[in-house]
């Protein structure tokens, strides 16, 4: 972690110190610690399904958001006018160095299954998109990067590398520069996309890209999923599947990134 963080034992060392000078009876047992500021976090993909979940997730928690899109009015009328826009493209690099400032931390949700031009292949976003990204993110100072991936993408022979231009075969090479880069990160691989209400089942965890098929999450949950990465330490430089099951919902997700192994 690059960020300077407050540390709770010094806030409430200067909480102490405060009182005293001023004669209050505050105690560092009666001190509540603040909450860490919540950092800005840019995210691309922002005018997508599941990226415009994300945003919602964050605005939910607090967090200030600058949705990184093609088309500030689709973002508007996507995300609402209270949203800050910064325009720019995965594939321009410039465009993406212009809309750091002052971020903490990215999510990507972007994929080239939302269309956009010839140009704009899985290549061009899954693979080269993240990279800038990080790369851009990485140089800038950007303390962590959050970047949805898939279920699948170590199988060569998916089919849906045959259906869509070697998709997840980009999406792994994406996943690779971002983990090179520098920068911390998680990345996520969900399963097949639903578009249901999140937090109704319980979120599945695993490792090992064992399997692919049949295997579903809704956006929601994946964006929940995104947005605690955020504030576990434990969800950092780790690569990890999920999906959904039947049963309780998870009110946070620390417990689920202290189990997984680091890459
Ligand atoms: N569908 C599935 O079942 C499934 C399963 C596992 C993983 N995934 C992955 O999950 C992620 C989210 O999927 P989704 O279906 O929610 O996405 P989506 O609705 O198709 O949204 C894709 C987003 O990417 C943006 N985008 C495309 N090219 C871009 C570029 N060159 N620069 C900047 N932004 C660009 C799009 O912007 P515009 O609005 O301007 O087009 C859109 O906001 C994707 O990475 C996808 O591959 C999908």
């Amino acid at each position: 972690m690059r960020a300077l963080r407050i540390l709770p034992g010094l806030f409430a060392a200067s909480l102490l110190a405060a009182g005293c000078q001023q004669g209050s009876e505050a105690t560092a047992e009666t001190a509540t610690p603040a909450e860490e500021p919540k950092p800005l976090v840019l995210v691309a993909g922002a005018t997508g399904k599941t990226g415009s979940l994300v945003v919602a997730e964050l605005q939910r928690q607090g967090y200030p958001v600058r949705a990184f899109v093609r088309d500030t009015a689709k973002a508007a009328e996507r995300l609402g006018p209270e949203v800050e826009a910064a325009a720019g493209d995965l594939k321009d690099a410039d465009s993406i160095a212009a809309a750091l400032g002052g971020v903490g931390a990215v999510i990507n949700a972007a994929g080239a299954s939302g269309g956009g031009g010839e140009d704009n292949t899985p290549e061009k976003v899954d693979y080269e998109g993240a990279r800038n990204l990080a790369d851009a993110a990485y140089a800038a100072g950007v303390d962590q990067y959050v970047l949805v991936s898939s279920r699948g993408v170590t199988m060569d022979d998916h089919f849906l590398n045959r259906m869509f231009n070697n998709v997840l075969i980009w999406k792994r090479k994406g996943e690779e520069a971002v983990a090179a880069s520098g920068i911390d990160y998680t990345i996520v691989r969900p399963g097949g996309l639903g578009d249901g209400e999140g937090g109704q089942q319980t979120i599945v965890f695993e490792q090992g890209d064992a399997r692919s098929e049949g295997i579903f999450i809704n956006r929601a949950d994946v964006g929940r999923v995104c947005v605690a990465a955020l504030k576990h330490d434990a969800a950092r430089n780790k690569v990890f599947e999920i999906h959904a099951v039947e049963g309780e919902p998870q009110a946070d997700f620390g417990a689920n990134f202290e189990a997984l192994a680091g890459s």
